[in-house]
């Protein structure tokens, strides 16, 4: 914006020299260096892992004393999000390929995949041998259901939505998609859990979905994930593919009668330290989010008067879970500019500054970064799966250029990280750094 009249920045802060001038930064102390699940430990895990050693029971299938901590944990998991079926495994890579084993996914199919991503979800479709092709992302900076639509192929076997940096996406919109062509939807909600559209837990919103309870996610036990589904069909092989390819009978014994459920296991189990860990964590969870959520909150209102600032556009800011915020500048330079100036005003934590960056430094979480995806490497040296017959014919485009969207974004595009921890303080901080940096370089 312009015009003097429209500009409600505090005049004080605005006639402030910048650090990167020379001036005194607006905060000296660097922003918590944050993991939300461990931020949030204490003596309730310890407890509850501790006992889990007193059992000296590991293992979730027999044990001296077995707890079925890790049971309990899909239980509770599964009605806290409102679906019948949960199934928890060793990490969310592992949950995004169960689930495809779950939906038969294999050579000759296409599944589609977004722009803005992370490295596992290509990797579980070619990992499966069936072609992964981007659609283009639009402004919630997740799948654009246009270029999903416009990706479909006869071979379009489904759609990978991701949930990316605490907000959704447009999945109401992508679900109409998938039905309206028959296609699956496989939600991935490793860096979304607990978060809702319309009241509506994501997770829910596909055939299946997985999560994450890797260190940085909402909740964590180290590493861990889950598949989710209202589909018992589903679940029985999710539940035969996370674990040696069969099912089990109520005492955990191997069932070998369901010919159905003579499949091939993956070996992503989940232990039962994990699990014992988790449900404390779930319990967590919605005061972890609520701080975020707030925080975030608090600062787009602020925002929002900085008309050169563009915010991501949230498709339900009620549902978000607040771990990142994304600005939008005009040109690629004016966002490096910007990025430079804030972390020089102390915005920024430490040890680690890659809480603050131009979203072209993200690595792996952009398709054009996935070194292994623009070249189509493959692990039997042999071209798999991009070689395969079947495959002749998909489109295989990953290099920068394929998604014009997503590429604009990424340049021009800054992603901050918001802890649960954060003060009234660092909110005003941040606030008040975004001020200074508009008024020195965006506001003529
Ligand atoms: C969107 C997304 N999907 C999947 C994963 C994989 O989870 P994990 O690290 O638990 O294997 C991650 C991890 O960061 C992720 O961000």
């Amino acid at each position: 914006m312009r015009h003097e009249e429209n500009l409600t920045v505090d005049r004080e802060v605005a006639n402030q020299q910048l650090a990167i001038r020379g001036g005194k930064p607006v905060r000296t102390k660097a922003l918590p260096l944050e993991f939300p699940g461990v931020h949030h430990m204490g003596k309730e895990e310890i407890e509850a892992v501790t006992r889990l050693l007193r059992s000296r029971s590991l293992f979730r299938y027999y044990g001296i004393d077995l707890q079925e901590e890790v049971e309990a944990f899909e239980a509770e998991f599964a009605d806290y999000l409102g679906v019948t079926y949960a199934v928890a495994v060793s990490s969310g890579t592992g949950a995004l390929n169960v689930a495809l084993s779950a939906l038969g996914v294999g050579p000759g199919q296409e599944v589609i995949i977004p722009a803005y991503l992370w490295v596992s979800v290509a990797a579980a479709v070619v990992n499966h041998g069936a072609i992964p092709v981007l659609a283009d992302i639009d402004d919630t900076f997740c799948l654009d259901p246009k270029s999903v639509e416009a990706s479909i192929t006869s071979r379009t076997a489904g759609i990978i939505v991701v949930h990316m940096s605490g907000a959704p996406a447009d999945v109401k919109a992508i679900q109409q998609v998938a039905r309206r062509h028959k296609l699956f939807l496989l939600e991935d909600c490793a860096q979304r859990n607990g978060g809702s559209v319309d009241g509506q837990r994501v997770g829910t919103f596909g055939d299946v979905a997985a999560f994450s309870f890797q260190m940085n996610k909402n909740m964590t036990s180290g590493e861990g994930g889950c598949v989710v589904t209202n589909d018992l069909g589903l679940y029985r092989r999710a539940f035969a593919c996370h674990d040696l390819g069969y099912a089990r009978d109520d005492q955990g014994h191997l069932a070998f009668s369901d010919p159905d459920l003579c499949l091939w296991g993956k070996g992503y189990r989940l232990d039962e330290l994990r699990g014992a860990l988790l449900r404390v964590q779930l319990r967590k969870l919605p005061q972890i989010i609520n701080n975020m959520r707030r925080s975030k909150c608090r600062i787009r209102e602020a925002l929002k008067r900085l008309s050169e600032i563009r915010l991501r556009r949230m498709v339900d800011p009620a549902g978000d879970t607040g771990c990142f915020l994304i600005t939008t500048y005009a040109d690629p330079e004016t966002a490096k500019r910007v990025n430079e100036a804030l972390r020089a005003e102390g915005i920024v934590t430490s040890p680690q500054g890659v809480s603050n960056v131009v979203m072209t430094e993200w690595g792996l979480h952009l398709y054009y970064n996935i070194p292994s995806l623009v070249k189509r490497t493959s692990v039997d040296g042999h071209g798999f799966p991009w070689s395969l017959q079947e495959n002749a014919g998909s489109r295989t485009q990953y290099a920068k250029g394929t998604c014009p969207v997503a590429d604009g974004l990424f340049e021009r595009s800054i992603i901050l990280a918001i802890p649960s921890s954060l003060t009234e303080q660092d909110e005003d901080d941040i606030i008040q750094a975004f001020e200074k940096v508009y008024r020195a370089l965006l506001w003529r």
